[in-house]
């Protein structure tokens, strides 16, 4: 075995390491966070966390000018006379989007970056004169993602206009790099074939312990009580949301594809769909019988059931219950991993798997953090 030099003298380090940082460009980025809820609370920590060694090292000034929540706003510069009519309150004061983004923005040309993590559809619909004015968006939020295609299309036209970034490599698996891991294959000249993958964690989770042992509605509500599923389960149940996730990635490829495109199969009931969320939770039990009718013809076939999306390379999309083959790679995911696989033309025998915890406010507040990251990077920063 060859020896390191390094290990032989571990005081001298590689010529490359020992080049001084000093010509790292100084540069300040103006932030605003729309949404100081479970991922924003954690990203402002990471933030906070973080400024003095962007400062540094890299040169990054990160400069906090405001946070707005559904209701109020605070920043940085108080009005006196707006609090005066809003109960006396200091920093607080009524949540106004317009006001909030100009207030970032500022007047001296500074560069400034809204991030959203809110998963409002207001706050989506700004994006494109947000950008268009010059401020980089960056969010969590799925609802541009995959919301009305001519609002997508405004975001991308708003970017190419002014040079504004929009990234949201959040919005798909939180903090894993799947967005990037996209767009990296296909601006190095690849071409995508196909996307599968399991984008819930939630029903990752509900299918990993779907063995049989217990019914279908035990593990929903024990999933339910530990905070893994939506308020309303329905909501991961559904499959909309990853049916949004898909959508994101196929736009991300060149695809214009719409929510209404996907071929969506509900898990929940038709005569459960729309009852109050009580009584959805007090007849939970009607999905007993068919998801133990899947899992036995899953097990008839000497599979495995899971939960995928799947986009082909003509465009075509669905979201739905599978039997996979017990060799699968999804079939040995673990608690509630999302796992994301890419066949492309140079990923085709063997696809390129992205994996691991799909969502949680820490991880998810490192994607949008990252994100940040890359837009300042491509201000003349180096992180
Ligand atoms: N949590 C995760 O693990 C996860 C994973 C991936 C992606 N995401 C996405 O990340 C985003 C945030 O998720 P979360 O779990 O942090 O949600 P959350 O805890 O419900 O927080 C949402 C925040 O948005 C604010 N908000 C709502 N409407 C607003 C408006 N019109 N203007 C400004 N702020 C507004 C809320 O304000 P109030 O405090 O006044 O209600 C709240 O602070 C969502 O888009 C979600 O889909 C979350």
């Amino acid at each position: 075995m060859c020896a390191s030099p390094l290990a032989e003298h571990p005081h001298r380090l590689p010529p490359a390491l020992l080049v001084p940082r000093a010509a790292t460009r100084r540069r300040q980025l103006a932030v605003g966070l729309i949404g100081p809820g479970r991922v924003g609370t954690a990203l402002l920590e990471q933030l906070r966390a973080a400024q003095p060694r962007l400062a540094r090292h890299s040169g990054l000034e990160l400069r906090l000018c405001g946070v707005v929540a559904s209701k109020r706003m605070w920043l940085d510069c108080d009005d006196a006379e707006l609090n005066g009519r809003h109960g006396g309150a200091q920093v607080w004061r009524p949540n106004d989007l317009d006001a909030f983004a100009a207030h970032v923005r500022g007047n001296e040309g500074r560069d400034a970056l809204l991030i959203d993590c809110s998963a409002n559809e207001a706050v989506a619909e700004c994006y494109p004169a947000w950008l268009a004015a010059g401020i980089h968006v960056v969010t969590p939020n799925k609802l541009a993602g995959s919301g009305p295609l001519a609002r997508w299309q405004a975001i991308r036209a708003a970017c190419a206009g002014g040079g504004a970034r929009f990234r949201y490599e959040a919005t798909v698996c939180a903090g894993l790099p799947v967005v990037q891991t996209l767009r990296d294959l296909l601006d190095t000249g690849d071409e995508l074939l196909a996307v599968e993958g399991m984008f819930s964690g939630t029903l990752a989770w509900l299918c990993n312990r779907h063995d049989g042992q217990h019914p279908f509605s035990t593990l929903v509500r024990e999933a339910h009580a530990l905070g893994y599923t939506e308020p309303d389960p329905r909501d991961d149940l559904s499959g909309t949301d990853v049916a949004r996730k898909l959508v994101i990635l196929a736009r991300e490829a060149g695809w214009p594809l719409s929510m209404e495109e996907v071929d969506l199969h509900s898990l929940v009931p038709p005569a459960l769909a729309a009852l109050p969320l009580d009584a959805f939770m007090q007849r939970l039990d009607e999905m007993d019988a068919p998801m133990a009718a899947k899992l036995a013809e899953a097990r008839a076939e000497g599979g495995v059931l899971r939960h995928v999306a799947h986009l082909d390379r003509h465009g075509r999309a669905s979201v739905r219950l599978a039997v996979l083959p017990a060799g699968h790679a999804f079939a040995h995911t673990r608690l509630t991993d999302n796992v994301v696989q890419f066949s492309t033309r140079r990923y085709c025998d063997n696809p390129l798997l992205v994996q691991g915890p799909g969502a949680g406010p820490e991880v998810t507040a490192a994607g949008v953090f990252g994100d940040l990251l890359r837009i300042a990077e491509s201000l003349g920063v180096r992180p």
